[in-house]
């Protein structure tokens, strides 16, 4: 396994919409494994295959508190949307030390290939239901500093473009 390293926002990497996984193989395995390791050493509770460079319909995630139950959602399409919708504060591995609120379905029913290849429909609410709609938004190349307002958005661009640049030069 290895550690993958994960893009920071505004990489223009980030926008790529990523294409279907064709097939479960050893391939897939391997990045599934190094997805995880990724994600949990960067303490997420989500993270999308877009955010490692690697443009296929993959996300991983865990949101239980004992970090033990992950999460692999392979080509997701979400079947249904609940009406209501809320408000809630979320972050981003690729936007490091911004939060904001962004508005999302409360509940959402997707439709995915698990890390074996098998079908399966999950039903999510709360903090599963926000991870994978912001999961399924980065495979289409969206950000959540997105859904913020143009000048929230240039703060953001300015400010982690001056901490990537003084880490640069560290
Ligand atoms: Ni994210």
């Amino acid at each position: 396994m290895a550690l993958l390293p994960i893009l920071s926002y505004p990489d223009p990497r980030l926008h790529t919409v990523a294409k279907p996984v064709a097939q479960v193989d050893a391939r897939i395995t391997t990045q599934i494994a190094n997805m995880l390791e990724t994600m949990y050493h960067a303490n997420g509770v989500g993270l999308a295959a877009t955010q490692v460079d690697f443009h296929e319909r993959l996300v991983v995630m865990d949101v239980s508190e004992e970090r033990d139950q992950p999460l692999v959602l392979i080509n997701p399409e979400l079947t249904w949307v609940s009406e209501e919708t809320q408000i809630n504060e979320e972050g981003c591995l690729s936007v490091p030390g911004i939060y904001d609120g962004v508005e999302r379905h409360s509940a959402v029913t997707v439709q995915a290939l698990d890390e074996h290849g098998n079908s399966r429909s999950i039903e999510a609410e709360g903090l599963l239901a926000i991870c994978i709609q912001h999961e399924m938004d980065h495979l289409m190349g969206k950000v959540f500093v997105e859904y913020l307002s143009p000048l929230k958005r240039g703060r953001i661009k300015t400010k982690l473009l001056k901490q990537q640049k003084q880490a640069e030069q560290a």
